[in-house]
């Protein structure tokens, strides 16, 4: 009986110090990893003043012309990707081709991995939340500066790593390539285990830079612990595409480190703490647009109300 007290005393004891980090959705009361909102204890960052994922209230984003496109290399050469379950979700490990500059970012980046947030069983799995509104999923493409090799790092510089976001929508039609990302995934169920995508190209799953000119730009930090604040955040305003078929298949394969679903794998909005979120210029010729149509609309109503 002492015995077995002192052995749950001491499992317990060490479950404390080595407590490991889990999403809301893997934490039960007789569970010892940390949620979300006990990140902080274990990794400071995590309860600093430029954290991610954020909500953007469109209303309140500021217009910035200074916010050039991007240039992304790589993105149309074939290559092959190793695929591995991390435990919290799935990395797809880019090479060092693929890079990219521009942006209004200082200097050159070199991808490093990309990977998806999602939801379940039809619940929205987004990080960003735009005007409160959780998408499907969210794509996060890693970029770390040059020449850094390493989040260690990057991560003591505020724009060390540039991550480049997209949010998908709904469609009836599925994405023509998604489906090969899809079934990696269900080769990756279990923590650790890896496989290789032959004959990938980036350019497959996201747009070319020229359909990529509006995007919202912020400083944050990594979404997952240690939430290094260190990130120059890229939200583009063009979402991409996802069938329901394949928004069940994606979030319906892969198991946490603990076993559990890999479900709801998204860290909850941060506060903004006094931080401006800015609009690309491609995106403020839209809204200039939008005044200018407004204006001609008020002409209309005057010339109307005068001729009665
Ligand atoms: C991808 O793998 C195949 C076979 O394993 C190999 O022939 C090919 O050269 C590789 N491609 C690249 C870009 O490394
Ligand atoms: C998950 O896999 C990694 C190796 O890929 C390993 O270091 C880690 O201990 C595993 N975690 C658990 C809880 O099994
Ligand atoms: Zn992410």
């Amino acid at each position: 009986m002492d015995f077995y007290l002192y052995l749950l005393t001491l499992l317990s004891l060490l479950s404390q110090s080595t407590a490991l980090w889990c999403y809301q959705s893997q934490y039960s009361c007789d569970d010892t990893c940390r949620d979300p909102s006990h990140w902080a204890a274990q990794f400071p960052s995590c309860g600093g003043l430029r954290q991610s994922p954020i909500n953007i209230v469109t209303s309140k984003v500021h217009v910035n012309s200074a916010l050039p496109p991007f240039d992304f290399f790589g993105h149309t050469d074939t290559i092959n990707i190793t695929v591995e379950n991390k435990g919290h979700s799935a990395h797809f490990a880019l090479p060092l081709s693929v890079r990219l500059t521009g942006g209004a970012l200082p200097g050159h980046y070199r991808a490093a991995q990309f990977h998806f947030h999602w939801g379940g069983k039809g619940r929205p799995g987004s990080e960003h939340t735009i005007d409160g509104e959780r998408f499907p999923i969210e794509l996060h493409i890693v970029h770390i500066k040059e020449p850094y090799s390493s989040l260690a790092e990057a991560e003591h510089d505020m724009a060390g790593i540039a991550l480049l976001a997209f949010l998908f929508e709904e469609t009836t039609d599925d994405h023509p390539h998604l489906d090969t990302v899809i079934a990696a995934l269900g080769k990756v169920q279990n923590n650790g285990s890896s496989t290789v995508i032959k004959n990938f190209r980036l350019s497959d799953i996201i747009p070319s830079a020229k359909d990529l000119h509006s995007y919202y730009r912020y400083v944050g930090s990594m979404t997952t612990p240690g939430c290094e604040q260190a990130v120059a955040w890229t939200l583009f305003q063009k979402t991409l595409s996802i069938s329901s078929r394949q928004l069940d298949a994606i979030s319906q394969q892969c198991r946490f480190w603990t076993g559990q679903p890999m479900t709801d794998i998204f860290r909850p909005t941060q506060p903004l703490d006094g931080r401006v979120v800015y609009l690309s210029g491609a995106g403020a010729s839209q809204t200039t647009a939008i005044h200018l149509w407004f204006g001609v609309f008020l002409v209309v109503l005057w010339t109307v109300a005068l001729i009665q």
